[in-house]
């Protein structure tokens, strides 16, 4: 469906793109509340992953034959709708990944194992993914550079007095999540590229929890490399993206090597194929690829702005039904200050035990750490249940999420 830029989300209708939101579960309605894990895929995008398979399967790249040319061509089509998606230039720019976390280690093999030393400092935050804060502390520990942490406040934001401090001339990379996926928080990452690119440093924003949100303008926030996912964004899983500036992409030596990334190979030696085919070693996801398109298409067509204003406003309303009972504590800043997930515990109840009564109410919602162990420590939660809410979600499925969370107290009272 398409919804024009001006008007809300017609939900009710924006639903019937969406077939598995149709599930019952012994005559109990499904309600998909664990989006920030996966979002849900609409029919046009299935069916681009079918029309792939049934019309013009073929290897790309490789073939001088009509099916080969087909397919090349909506692989790379595909690069420049993602790219275009987030602000970058071009495909050169825009390299396809499986997803953030492969996005992530492309940079930190690639870039961080040739340019990290003793001496030299990542700067990441402490509401990392392990995706970010594993992937550069084994950087670091291969390299001899230390990893360092930007601290949250009290109510879930950076401490931007201790980043000003932290982001030294020592400091190389700055590694930070744009919305955090356990506290929502939506983080400066523009003030963070401008203290980063102060002490010569390159900043690396995690936009897997916002790209499927809001707006994003990769240059805008003047980031050196933004990686996101398709499977948070209604595509299918397996693809994702690294963005990078186009020079230092350039500078930069690939770390996977084979098909398709080179240009002339002799015995002795190899070049590298342009941008972004360089870092594509390899027969490429491209049925994914050309279906994560079709995907931000989707969202194109629904328009950002619509898809983030009602997200806010459920948001907004899941915290406040949640807060009714002094019992539930939420995670991260205000209800009017966030991204689309709210992480929370009920008092006396493990989140896993509260997943399972949400379960039987329906209710899909993901409890344990997140991928985000370390900031639990942080928070002095050993886990957390959390809600995350996407274009199709209702405020009738939030009340059945209170309801079941009100049974739970009921249960362990
Ligand atoms: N990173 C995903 C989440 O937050 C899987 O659930």
């Amino acid at each position: 469906m398409g919804v024009r830029e001006s008007e809300p989300l017609d939900v009710a209708t924006l639903r019937e793109d969406f077939p598995i939101l149709d599930r019952e579960f012994d005559g109990t309605p499904l309600v998909y509340l664990d989006n920030a894990a996966t979002s849900q895929t609409p029919t046009r995008v299935v069916e681009s992953l079918v029309d792939y398979y049934y019309g013009y399967n073929a290897n790309v790249h490789r073939g001088i034959h009509n099916l080969s040319q087909e397919a090349s061509i909506a692989y790379e089509e595909a690069h420049d709708t993602v790219a275009e998606f987030v602000g970058a230039s071009g495909r050169e720019e825009l390299v396809f990944t499986k997803n953030t976390t492969e996005a992530m280690n492309t940079v930190a093999y690639a870039w961080g194992l040739n340019e990290l030393g003793p001496g030299d400092e990542v700067v990441l935050t402490e509401m990392e993914h392990h995706a970010s804060l594993v992937t550069w502390q084994q950087i670091a520990k291969r390299t001899g550079a230390e990893c360092k942490y930007i601290p949250i406040t009290d109510d879930g934001y950076l401490d931007m007095d201790a980043a000003a401090d932290l982001i030294t001339d020592d400091t190389r990379m700055v590694s930070v999540v744009h919305v955090s996926n356990t506290l929502g928080t939506v983080n400066p990452v523009a003030d963070l590229a401008d203290l980063a690119h102060d002490h010569g440093a390159y900043i690396f924003v995690d936009g897997a929890q916002s790209v499927p949100h809001r707006p994003v303008d990769v240059q805008a926030m003047d980031c050196d490399f933004f990686a996101f996912s398709g499977h948070k964004m209604c595509g299918p899983t397996g693809i994702g993206a690294l963005y990078g500036k186009q020079h230092i992409l350039e500078e930069m030596e690939p770390h996977l090597y084979g098909g398709d990334m080179i240009l002339k190979v002799t015995f002795e030696e190899s070049k590298w194929n342009e941008l972004p085919w360089k870092f594509e070693a390899g027969t490429p996801n491209i049925a994914d690829g050309i279906a994560f398109a079709e995907a931000c298409d989707y969202l194109d067509d629904i328009g950002m702005e619509q898809v983030k204003t009602h997200g806010e406003a459920l948001t907004q309303y899941a915290y406040d039904r949640l807060s009714e009972h002094d019992d539930v504590e939420i995670y991260g800043p205000p209800a009017d200050d966030r991204g689309a997930v709210v992480a929370f515990n009920l008092d006396g109840v493990h989140a896993h035990d509260l997943s399972s009564i949400v379960n039987d109410y329906g209710v899909a919602i993901r409890a344990g750490d997140h991928c985000t162990q370390p900031l639990h420590d942080v928070l002095g939660a050993s886990a957390s249940a959390r809600a995350s809410f996407y274009l199709y979600n209702t405020e009738a499925e939030v009340d059945v999420l209170v309801d079941a969370v009100d049974e739970a107290r009921q249960l362990f009272a």
